[in-house]
């Protein structure tokens, strides 16, 4: 999946660097669930994970002109039964940031699962103090449809989830 400033591909061995440093960056990682340090062999276990996986995908976003990596979207959970699967998207790469690049580069993967995927349904959480991304999400069309209570520990308090959809039909 590309258009005229990025490129989607699927993530490889030599990615795993930069991906560590985004997971373990302080600004990033703030939004999700708290993570132990991860030795070199775990890291090589996680994406042997991610490459053998049939129900999930993990996708590298690249500049066309850099080659700088920029962020990565995560689909997950790829129900081809019930026609539906979740979400993720982190621009780790900050000089990237508000330049629109994170919704051009959702456009491309949610349509691609609408119309050539033949997904129904795509679904996410994001943390209900991470207003930024809620607003967002809501931006790109994805609607609120509940709090998952207390569903992390961060920071010495429990924090919840918001639950948002977008349905085909209601693409923006
Ligand atoms: C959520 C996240 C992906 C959004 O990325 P982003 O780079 O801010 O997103 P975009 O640039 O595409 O859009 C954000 C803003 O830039 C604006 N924008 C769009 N095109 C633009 C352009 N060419 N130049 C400048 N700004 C632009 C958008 O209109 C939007 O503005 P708004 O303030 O009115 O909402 C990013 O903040 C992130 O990685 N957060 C950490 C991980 C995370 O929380 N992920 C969500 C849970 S899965």
């Amino acid at each position: 999946m590309k258009n005229k400033l990025i490129t989607i591909r699927s993530i490889e061995e030599k990615d795993l660097n930069v991906i560590q440093s985004w997971n373990f960056d302080e600004e990033t990682s703030k939004y999700f669930s708290p993570r132990l340090p991860i030795s070199s062999n775990e890291q090589k276990k996680w994406f042997e994970g991610q490459v053998n996986s049939p129900s999930k995908k993990k996708l590298i976003i690249e500049d066309n002109q850099t080659k700088e990596l920029i962020g990565m979207i995560g689909i997950m959970n790829i129900d081809h039964v019930n026609k539906n699967c979740e979400v993720g998207i982190t621009i780790g790469n900050h000089t990237y940031l508000g330049k629109g690049i994170a919704s051009s580069s959702l456009k491309l993967v949610v349509d691609f699962l609408f119309y050539q995927m033949n997904m129904h349904m795509i679904y996410l959480t994001v943390l209900e103090n991470n207003k930024n991304a809620v607003k967002f999400f809501e931006k790109f069309g994805f609607r609120k449809q509940g709090l998952l209570h207390d569903i992390l520990f961060i920071d010495n308090k429990y924090q919840s989830y918001v639950w948002m959809n977008l349905i085909k039909e209601n693409q923006k």
